[in-house]
């Protein structure tokens, strides 16, 4: 099996890499290196440097003996979606139809795709399962909601099978250290952490204490990026065998408040967190936990890390 990953130098893409040659697959990393890292890059993984937005190299890509392509590149600052749309618009919906005109034109059939929590916007009840309404409050939870009506509309008039992974709250990192890479400008909570902790950042800035959560502050679903990982290679093999295009959601039905974070990091550290209490943030959910039944009965799907500091572990390591 020879798996396109487009992204594979990326953050989670980097971990699917990983996981799919652990396996046994082969893998061709398409990444245009934006944010993604060369470090990330295996030894025994291709590797095609270019954008999505480079059509033709693209198909070129394509065209290689492709089994199935995983496509994670994309702009993912929700923040930074409403303020400069143009840029999402073009990296996550042109280079998303790209994505799908090459694998038609190419005869790829087979297509995981990373989607996300931000489709469903504000919950209205939780756990929150894969038929609660689409109802993105963000313009880049739009670009993946567009992604995956686009999808539809290609298994129906082109054939190609695809599986929408939609992430919950993606943390942590190989636990081996296999990825040295890390995001630049993170905008995340554990990577936010990661360097208070390291004393790039003076104090943890949290997001409102006043929500109606057990401790006040916001509630989520963190999944490890491991995790996050075998969901891939478990759906490329369920396309490969036949099955029919799936949304699938990832987390782990657990879930944390930002509190319970800083407190399972000082735990980790032994060493108390600078924290300091700040106004919400505009668009935040009170809580965003997911129901993974559905991933658990139809991909076979179990997440390995169930516990925060399980996770702070491997993102502070
Ligand atoms: N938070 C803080 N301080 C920080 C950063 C975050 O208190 O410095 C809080 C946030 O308010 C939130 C929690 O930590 O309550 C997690 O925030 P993140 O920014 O790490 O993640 P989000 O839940 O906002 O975003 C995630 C994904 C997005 C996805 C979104 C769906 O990262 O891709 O869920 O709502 F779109």
């Amino acid at each position: 099996m020879k798996v396109l990953v487009i992204g594979g130098a990326g953050y989670i893409g980097s971990h699917v890499v990983k996981e799919l040659l652990d396996r046994g697959a082969q893998a061709v990393v398409y990444d245009d290196l934006s944010s993604g890292h060369k470090i990330n890059l295996f030894p025994g993984a291709g590797f095609v440097e270019g954008d999505i937005l480079d059509y033709p190299k693209l198909k070129t890509a394509m065209e290689d003996g492709i089994d199935a392509v995983v496509y994670l590149a994309a702009k993912k600052a929700v923040g930074e979606s409403m303020e400069n749309p143009e840029l999402y618009a073009e990296n996550n919906l042109i280079g998303a139809v790209n994505v799908l005109n090459a694998m038609a034109k190419s005869n790829v059939k087979a297509l995981v795709f990373s989607s996300s929590a931000a489709v469903y916007g504000m919950p209205e009840y939780w756990p929150i399962d894969e038929e609660h309404p689409l109802n993105p409050i963000s313009f880049y939870g739009f670009t993946k909601v567009e992604m995956e009506r686009l999808m539809e509309w290609y298994d129906r008039l082109r054939g190609i099978k695809y599986t929408a992974l939609r992430y919950f709250n993606a943390a942590g990192y190989d636990a081996g250290g296999a990825i040295k890479g890390r995001d630049r400008n993170p905008q995340n909570l554990l990577p936010i952490i990661r360097e208070v902790v390291d004393g790039k950042r003076e104090c943890l800035q949290i997001f409102g204490n006043d929500y109606e959560t057990r401790d006040g502050t916001c509630v989520r679903d963190y999944v490890h990026v491991s995790d996050l990982a075998a969901a891939h290679v478990l759906a490329i093999n369920r396309l490969l065998e036949g099955k029919p295009s799936a949304v699938f959601n990832l987390g782990t039905t657990n879930g944390v408040t930002v509190q319970e974070v800083a407190a399972a990091t000082e735990k980790v550290t032994g060493k108390p967190l600078p924290v300091r209490y700040a106004p919400r943030r505009p668009g935040d959910p009170a809580v965003l936990v997911a129901s993974n039944r559905k991933a658990e009965t139809e991909l076979g799907w179990k997440p390995v890390y169930t516990s925060i500091e399980d996770i702070v572990r491997t993102e502070l390591a």
